[in-house]
């Protein structure tokens, strides 16, 4: 990274999407019409300054921050969550563009690893309370000093030097999610965390006092280190810096577990580049899944709910718990038909083959775990509901049947054309 010139990154601003651009370009406005200081803020900042793509705006208001939201929000025709408690609103725009503005605030944490107490304060306040120098820098949108920074403990060096530094000693205790924060940080542009914040760090883990944060939030912050890029040295840094207690006593992460996760890479990005049209594949919970390895499947349940994932997450996970190796052994099996393929993996979600695919080197597995998502997942039947009922069958369970008979025979290429499969189906009806 460059020095930054004059303290200003109006220059590196200039480089950003022009929608981003339009976007500032109104806050400005908006700022201008409300008389109100308005600054970008943290992770955008941050971001701007290293020349990464961040493209959801983060601001900051010296004033009445939901009132500038809801004038924001007119002027780009976006919708708007308020939360008056905080100050803070959300402007939702066309795109999947998010824009988070806020009152610029003070914050206080009466009980550590509670969330704190949140007052009006100045812009300094605002930029006080956050968890890393590199994110606690902000920058003018006004026209007069527009790309001014803001930069009171030394962010742009910090960027500049690599380091991961927290504004004070109690940083880790008010807030120990940001333990998984610095990691994240540290892994994702290859920084370090400077001693003394590691120190800091080390203490709050031996204080114990993660597993005193509220399960949702550490939730939240580990998946967004499961859906870093470089996620194998999240885990890795995760586990020697705090170990993973804080999912579960019998999460260890073990070198077994370790490998698998380094398989789940490989499968994840094989199916990726073979199916670039399929639907995506949930990363982060195959590598979930991997650190929930050693736990068994009533662990691994009360582990979700306890974490509040949602109920189609926990099913994922457990669905590969369950099937696990007596699926492999089966698909492993010399002779199974297509339509029996079908019916082992079906069930499944795409994350649970992946694992699947990632702990067996067994070439028959791989290459009918590869057919089911070229082929079988896909395939379609040429008759429909309609054809049914023309052929005079009422509405009902049967139809569910019928479909899945239909299917199986044309796994097997036992029927191929629109009339091969309406002569199936008349065949069944007798049969019924
Ligand atoms: N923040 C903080 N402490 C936290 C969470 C957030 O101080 N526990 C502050 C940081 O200044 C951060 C900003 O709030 O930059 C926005 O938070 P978030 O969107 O979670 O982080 P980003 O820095 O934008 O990170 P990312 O690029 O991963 O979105």
């Amino acid at each position: 990274m460059a020095d930054l010139k004059n303290k200003n990154i109006r220059q590196r601003m200039k480089k950003l999407p022009r929608r981003t651009l339009q976007l500032i370009s109104t806050a400005q406005d908006t700022a201008a019409a409300l008389g109100a200081g308005a600054y970008l803020v943290g992770g955008f900042v941050r971001d701007v300054i290293l020349g990464v793509g961040n493209f959801d705006l983060d601001i900051v208001v010296e004033a009445d921050g939901i009132l500038f939201a809801q004038e924001f929000a007119r002027r780009t025709s976006g919708s708007i969550v308020s939360h008056t408690r905080f100050g803070t609103a959300s402007v939702a725009l066309e795109g999947g563009l998010k824009v988070d503005i806020a009152t610029a605030r003070k914050e206080t944490y009466p009980v550590p690893a509670c969330l704190p107490q949140v007052s009006r304060g100045t812009l300094r306040d605002d930029l006080a309370r956050r968890d890393f120098t590199i994110n606690a820098m902000a920058a003018s949108i006004s026209a007069g000093d527009f790309g001014l920074l803001v930069d009171f403990f030394g962010g742009a060096e910090d960027l500049r030097r690599g380091k991961i530094r927290v504004l004070h000693p109690l940083s880790f205790r008010d807030d120990p999610t940001r333990i998984l924060r610095a990691i994240r940080f540290e892994k994702r542009y290859g920084f370090t965390i400077e001693p003394l914040s590691l120190r800091l760090l080390k203490q709050a883990v031996a204080q114990g006092l993660i597993q005193r944060v509220g399960p949702h939030r550490l939730r939240d912050e580990l998946v967004l280190n499961l859906k870093e890029k470089r996620v194998l040295e999240q885990l890795k840094r995760i586990r020697e810096l705090t170990g993973f207690g804080f999912i579960h006593p019998r999460a260890a992460f073990p070198p077994a577990a370790q490998a698998l996760a380094v398989s789940c890479q490989r499968e994840l990005s094989w199916f990726k580049r073979k199916f670039p049209r399929h639907r995506g594949v949930d990363s982060w919970l195959v590598y979930l899944a991997c650190l929930l390895e050693e736990l068994n499947n009533d662990e691994v349940r009360e582990t979700c709910r306890r974490f509040a994932l949602r109920g189609g997450d926990e099913k994922r996970i457990l669905s590969y718990k369950k099937a696990g190796g007596s699926l492999i052994r089966r698909l492993a099996q010399k002779s199974l038909r297509p339509s029996e393929i079908f019916g082992c993996l079906e069930p499944l979600s795409y994350e649970a083959i992946i694992l699947l695919r990632a702990r067996t080197k067994d070439a028959r597995v791989r290459k009918r775990t590869e057919d089911f998502f070229e082929i079988y997942n896909g395939m379609k039947l040429y008759i429909s509901g309609d054809d049914l009922r023309r052929l005079g069958i009422a509405p009902g369970p049967y139809y569910r049947k019928i479909f899945s008979e239909v299917l199986a025979a044309k796994l097997n290429g036992e029927v191929r054309t629109p009339q091969e499969e309406l002569a199936l189906i008349k065949k069944i009806r007798e049969a019924l």
